[in-house]
Order: C-alpha cells, then sequence, then structure tokens
C-alpha cells in the first residue's frame, strides 16, 4: 500500500520527500578555511542548563568573557563584545557604525576578504578607494600610505590575516599612517584572534572584529568585536543614526558596555558558555605557546606537503600559521583538485579547502586552527593525501 498522501499518526503527511532514515552525522576533521574542530570541553560547556540573559549567574559569566577577550584582543577598549552573529556580521558592525554616506574611506584588498570590506562600506554609502596587491602578496605601507594622505579618509581598514590567500598582513605602519591622518582604522581580525598574537592598543587599531569558529575551536554564530575610545567619540558625532539598529554600539553598550546590563536583544546564551571555556583554554594555554604552536604545526604541514609536491604560495615572513596555501601541482590543478578534495572528505573524513577568485583551482588552503594546530592533524592529512595521489 502506497502511503502517499495519508495523513501519520504525528499528524503530518507523509511526502516522497520525507527521509527514510535518520542520518547520523559523522565526525570529520576539519582542516579547511574554518569552522574547525569544537574542542571537546566547549561542546561540553554548551551542554549546560540555559540560564536567562539577565540572570546575575549569566552576566557574571559575560563580564568574564569581555574581559578575556580584552585580553586575547591585547586592548584596554571597554567596549568589547561578542556580536551574535558570524564575523561578517562583526566586519559590518565596524563599517556601519563608523561610516556614513559619502565618507570617504581607503581599504586594503589583497584577497575576498578585503573585497567585502569594499562591498560594504560601498552598500553604507562611503567613498571607497581601494589599495590592492596580487593575491599572496602583502599590502605595501607606501602604498596604503599615499592613498591615505591623498584620500584622508574617514575610516581605513584592511584584513590582518586573509583567508583567501593565507598572508598575515602587517600592521604596525599602516595604524601609524592611519593615526596621523586623523582616521581610523577598522582591523579583520577573523583568522588571527587565539591563532596569532594580537596587540590592538600598541598597533593603534580603533575598531577590530573577529570569530569564534577559528583558532577559538568554538562553533561559529558569534563574533567578537572591540572598539575604542576614538571610534566611539565618531559614533556620537553621527550626523545621522547608525542605519542597523541591531548594530548600533550605542545601544548595544546598554547591555555590553558595563554598568546596568539593560535588554537588548536575547543573548545567545549556550554559545556564549562555549566562548567562555574557548577563551579559558586559550588562557591556560597562554597565547605565546598558542601561538608558537600554531608556528610549529604550520612547519610541519610545509614539510610533509613539500614531500607530495604541494609547495606553499606565500614567502617564508608574510605566512599566517593557522592557514597554508598550497600550489597544486599541474596535473591536479581545475577539475582533479574538486575530485580529490571529495574523496578525502568522503573516504578519509577531512575537509581542506579550495582556492577563491583567481586561486581557484591552482591551491588548496589548510588550516589548522585551534585545536587542529597539532602535528598529529597533519600526519592525518599527509597520510590520507599519500593514500590517494
Ligand atoms: C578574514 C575573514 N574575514 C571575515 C570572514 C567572515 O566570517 P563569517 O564567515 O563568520 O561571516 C571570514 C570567514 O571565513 C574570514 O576568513
Amino acid at each position: 500500500m502506497s502511503l502517499k498522501g495519508t495523513r501519520l499518526r504525528c499528524g503530518l503527511l507523509f511526502s516522497p520527500s520525507m527521509p527514510t532514515e535518520t542520518r547520523p552525522i559523522l565526525p570529520r576533521l576539519l582542516l579547511g578555511p574554518g569552522p574547525s574542530n569544537v574542542q571537546p570541553r566547549v561542546l561540553a560547556a554548551m551542554g549546560q542548563p540555559l540560564l536567562g540573559h539577565l540572570d546575575p549567574a549569566f552576566l557574571a559569566i559575560l563580564d568574564e568573557v569581555q574581559a578575556r577577550l580584552r585580553r586575547v584582543f591585547g586592548t584596554r577598549n571597554a567596549l568589547t563584545l561578542p556580536l551574535s552573529a558570524p564575523g561578517s556580521a562583526g566586519m559590518e558592525c565596524c563599517l556601519a557604525n563608523l561610516l556614513e554616506p559619502g565618507d570617504a574611506a581607503v581599504v586594503g584588498v589583497a584577497g575576498v576578504f578585503g573585497e567585502r570590506l569594499c562591498e560594504v562600506a560601498r552598500r553604507i554609502g562611503a567613498r571607497v578607494t581601494r589599495v590592492e596587491c596580487s593575491w599572496g602578496e602583502a599590502l605595501d605601507p607606501g602604498e596604503m600610505r599615499s592613498a591615505i594622505n591623498k584620500v584622508r579618509p574617514r575610516v581605513v581598514a584592511l584584513v590582518h590575516a586573509e583567508t583567501s590567500t593565507g598572508v598575515l598582513q602587517p600592521v604596525a605602519e599602516i595604524a601609524q599612517a592611519t593615526r596621523e591622518a586623523d582616521a581610523l582604522l577598522v582591523l579583520d581580525c577573523v583568522t588571527s584572534l587565539g591563532g596569532v598574537p594580537l596587540r590592538l592598543d600598541d598597533w593603534g587599531v580603533d575598531a577590530a572584529y573577529s570569530g569564534t569558529q577559528k583558532c577559538l575551536s568554538c562553533p561559529p554564530g558569534l563574533s567578537p568585536v572591540s572598539f575604542g575610545e576614538r571610534a566611539l567619540r565618531r559614533v556620537r558625532r553621527r550626523k545621522q543614526p547608525v542605519q542597523s539598529w541591531f548594530m548600533d554600539v550605542g545601544l548595544l553598550g546598554a547591555y555590553y558596555g558595563g554598568g546596568a546590563r539593560v535588554y537588548h536583544h536575547t543573548a545567545p546564551i549556550s554559545a556564549i558558555y562555549a566562548l567562555a571555556e574557548g577563551l579559558r583554554i586559550v588562557e591556560e594555554e597562554g597565547m605565546a605557546a598558542r601561538a608558537e604552536r600554531h608556528r610549529e604545526a604550520g612547519r610541519a604541514l610545509i614539510t610533509q606537503m613539500q614531500a607530495l609536491n604541494l609547495v606553499p604560495l606565500v614567502a617564508e615572513p608574510l605566512r599566517l600559521p593557522p592557514l597554508t596555501t598550497l600550489r597544486l601541482p599541474a596535473a591536479l590543478r581545475g577539475a582533479a583538485e574538486a575530485k580529490l578534495r571529495r574523496r578525502l572528505l568522503d573516504e578519509h573524513g577531512i575537509e581542506i579547502g579550495a582556492g577563491l577568485g583567481p586561486l581557484a583551482g591552482e591551491v588548496w588552503r589548510i588550516g589548522l586552527m585551534g585545536e587542529n594546530a597539532q602535528r598529529h592533524c597533519v600526519e592525518r592529512l599527509a597520510a590520507a593525501l599519500r593514500a590517494l595521489l
């Protein structure tokens, strides 16, 4: 007898598209550009009983998270908070607060996420001047300085760790040029927070954002953001209100700004438990040791991959330890690389990332982030590739 169109005991109509079985989710080794695997202690923390977002017991955890975020960002900025949204929303939050329609912005474009910064600024109505470099290289501070001096922008924005290329961008010189022109510096730290030491205050960064799913080994969904006093002064002097109600830091400050915690939106309690645990783990290890572990894993990866004829795209001083881009040999370029990545996933449970933009089909992107910045992850990937190649 066909069940099509019959009502089941649960009251639902049977449809042929209903799943015939409940499929278990198989664990993967996540060695792509993010997310990385979640630390088991972080997963356990998420299972704790839910508290209300104004419960003093939860607010104590939120205080702790904000204090730890300040330390890992290298800042004393009071307004440092876990925005309830992914990294792209952190980007939008920084730019939407600091730019008004008609303002000039200088954006460093060294890959996909520099492009995204331009697009977000453009949609806000800013006049965007791009400073570009080849994919796989870093922005030239001299070119950034010239553009800043010529345009006299309100905001300068760039990516610290460009996940599409695997370049770690030096920041201090560009930050100095920004400060001398009395502009504000926005820094994308999505792939650096928790994997590379950050010193926002020493560098002179006015606003920064990140994500939790990379070197913090937490699930995706929160964007740590930090606004310094110069940035907040700029927000207070805006002519127009921030277009986004949700991301207006003046309003977010009522809940996250210290002092009385007033309802703004219902905070994602379980995700904040996870972040609290992820940040405790960072401090237990110590940021210097953690950064060294990322560097060591990156070096081990390059040694193992060179033996397989996969060579790094980025020159040594600019390499981003949590994310390595590897040039593929001719035989693996184009459609062949996608097939091999699929086999790596299906047969070995390992995810790695494809190249993006001009690097599509030319490179792989291997993430060794947070929990996964370990030699055994490198060994597992190398063994799987040896079996497949
Ligand atoms: C450098 C960089 N910026 C921004 C983002 C956007 O973050 P999300 O995907 O969490 O929105 C990413 C994500 O991979 C990234 O790598």
